[in-house]
This record gives C-alpha cells, structure tokens and sequence, in this order.
C-alpha cells in the first residue's frame, strides 16, 4: 500500500514537473543536449544501417503512412499543421487511388506497418473506419496502426475501428493533463471491456509543449541543434498524401519535398526510383548530407532506424500502461 502511494505521489511529481519545464523554454535546451549527445553516439548506428541496407539492397518500407484527408482539428502549438497554422490547400483523396495504392500493396503481399493517417486527424474522414477495414483485408499480415486526437471519436467508430487495427495510440491534449470527455468515454469503456487494453494506449500529452523542430516547420521552436549526422528514414518510411504525392518524411509536415506521384507512378517505381534513390545516396555518400537538404538541415528528429521506432510494444507492455 505503501508502495502504491509512493508510486502515485512520484509518477504525479514526474508529470508536473514535466509540465513545469516543458512550458518554460528550458525544455528546449534540454532536447538541444539530447540531439547533441544523439548526434554524437547514434552516427555510427546510422551510418551501420545505412550501409547494410545498402548493401543487402533496400528492403521494402518498414512503415507505411496514407494521409487520407490533409486537416487537422487540432491545436498543437509544436505542430505545424495545427488549424491556425495550416497553409495546405484541402485535398481528400480519392477513393479510387487508395484502392490503387492497396492493390499494388497486395501485390506484394506487404508486411510491414501501414497507419492511415499522417499529419492530420485521421477521424476527419468520415470513410476512415472502412478504410482501415478495407486495408486489413487487402493486407492481413500488416501491422495496422493509427494515432489520433481522440477529439471527435466516438464509442460507435471505436468499438468498429478495434476489429481492424492492432494499435490505436489517443494522444489526449490537455495542458492539465486531464482527460478530455470522448477520451475518458473510451477509457472507462476499455475499463469494462479490457481486451481492449492490449491494443489501445492513451497518452496525456499537452498542447502546448515544445518538441521537435519539425524540419524547422514547428513555430514554437526557437532555437534547436543542427545535427550533423546522416539519416536513415528515407530507407525506411513512406508517407503518402491525398493528392497521391510521397514526401520526403513524416517530419515533412506540409509535404515540402515530393519524391513521387502515385496517381502516375507505381509505388515500387517511386519506392524505387531516382528521386529517393538520390536522397539515399546523399546519406550514405556524403558526410554533412543533411546540410544541402533545406527540411533536414533544420531537423532534430531522431533518424527512424529499424530496430528503434518502427517496432511498436508488445501487447504485454501496452496493457501494463492499464495497471
Ligand atoms: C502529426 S500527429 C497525427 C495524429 C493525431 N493528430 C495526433 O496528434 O495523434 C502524429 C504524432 O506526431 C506528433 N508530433 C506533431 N508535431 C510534433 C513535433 N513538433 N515534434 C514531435 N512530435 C510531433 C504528435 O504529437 C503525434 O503523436
Ligand atoms: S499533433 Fe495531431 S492533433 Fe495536434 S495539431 Fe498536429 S495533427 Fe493535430
Ligand atoms: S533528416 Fe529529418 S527531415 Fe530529413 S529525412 Fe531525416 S527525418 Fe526526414
């Protein structure tokens, strides 16, 4: 019991002072440190990796993102597409071209992640459970993943969307790390319903906080560290945009740099092709490559390496968070 109190009273400690200094700009020179020490350390990881896929020849991607519709309801101060912010022109895209870019999934029996969703809230959409279904039938050995908001969805698409996916993560902004009311509606439901609790995780997370630079694209970044080391997300991530448009990265938040078309373009042949083959040779040739690469030189996000964050937790530590 003890031990209980203990541990409420120091997680509690932990938020707070979270919230402390993440709302003071000294967070901000703490993730100045720690892309100086990632910078430092994870080069030669980088490098590792950079070289063995180069040398096995490159795989397909580990993960997978399809925007469906480029909007957010959100507002995030660290996002750079949150609605005050956002410069992107509307574009849902068209049905015909996500059943295209799943056949050519299906195809090629992929078995990677796929999440539909990128820089937006995926629930915008009103077709997005069907999609999501629609995906896990063409590819069901996929690992089938979404982030939201939370902010507009309901019991009814929860309890329809679970039947597809493997993991939803519900980031719950609220700068009083409370829950919001259609959040806490799912939360007290998965209370009741726990095999629910090995594919869902709940974040409170805050709104307005200082993060990653975004590719420099994150307004409430003042000052950040400009690393130096070579990236190896190219070589493991697509993301794809309503218009069909693959960018060059999630951290690519208003689709800056296209390295393909899947309207006119097969997504091997983009996957494939010359404009992603040239960035990956950037990194793996050229020392400073990120220097000559307006959006990565101004990134502090940690490369996405294969063995680090395209491998989600197992079900056993997700529904640990539940206890
Ligand atoms: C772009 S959101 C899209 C899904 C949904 N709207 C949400 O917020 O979960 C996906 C993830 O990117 C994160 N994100 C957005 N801007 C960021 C930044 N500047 N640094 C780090 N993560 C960021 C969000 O917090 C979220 O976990
Ligand atoms: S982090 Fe998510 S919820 Fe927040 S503004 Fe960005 S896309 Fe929207
Ligand atoms: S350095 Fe950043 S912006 Fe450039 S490809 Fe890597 S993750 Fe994306």
């Amino acid at each position: 019991m003890v031990l209980k109190l203990l541990k409420v009273f120091f997680s509690n400690i932990h938020d707070r002072l979270f919230v402390f200094i993440s709302k003071q700009r000294v967070f901000e020179y703490f993730l100045i440190l720690r892309t100086y020490f990632l910078d430092l350390f994870n080069y030669k990881n980088v490098f590792n990796e950079i070289n063995s896929q180069i040398e096995m020849g490159i795989q397909l991607p580990k993960s997978i993102e399809i925007e469906t519709i480029n909007r957010c309801n959100g507002l995030c101060s660290f996002c750079p597409i949150n609605k005050n912010l956002d410069e992107r022109d509307l574009t849902i895209m068209d049905e015909n071209l996500f059943k295209k870019i799943l056949s050519q999934l299906k195809e090629i029996n992929y078995s990677g992640n796929i999440g539909l969703y990128s820089n937006n809230e995926p629930f915008l959409d009103k077709r997005i459970v069907r999609f999501i279904k629609m995906a896990k039938e063409a590819l069901p050995n996929a690992y089938h993943f979404l982030f939201t908001n939370g902010t507009i969805l309901t019991l009814e698409n929860f309890v329809d969307v679970m039947d597809y996916l493997d993991l939803l993560i519900i980031d719950n902004y609220n700068d009083d790390l409370e829950m919001i009311a259609p959040v806490k509606k799912i939360y007290d439901y998965c209370l009741e319903h726990n095999e629910y609790q090995k594919k869902v995780e709940i974040d409170l997370r805050l709104q307005n906080q200082i993060l990653f630079s975004r590719g420099g694209e994150a307004k409430n970044r003042k000052r950040f560290n400009r690393m130096k080391s070579s990236c190896v997300t190219p070589f493991n991530q697509m993301v794809i945009r309503p218009s069909g448009e693959v960018s060059l990265c999630c951290n690519d938040a208003l689709g800056k740099m296209t390295l393909g078309n899947l309207n006119n373009e097969s997504f091997l042949d983009v996957w494939y092709g010359e404009k992603y083959t040239k960035i990956r040779e950037k990194f793996h040739q050229q020392k400073y490559a990120r220097e000559n690469l307006e959006l990565c030189k101004n990134c502090d996000g940690a490369p996405l390496t294969s063995d680090n964050l395209f491998s989600f937790p197992e079900k056993e530590d997700i529904v640990k968070k539940w206890k």
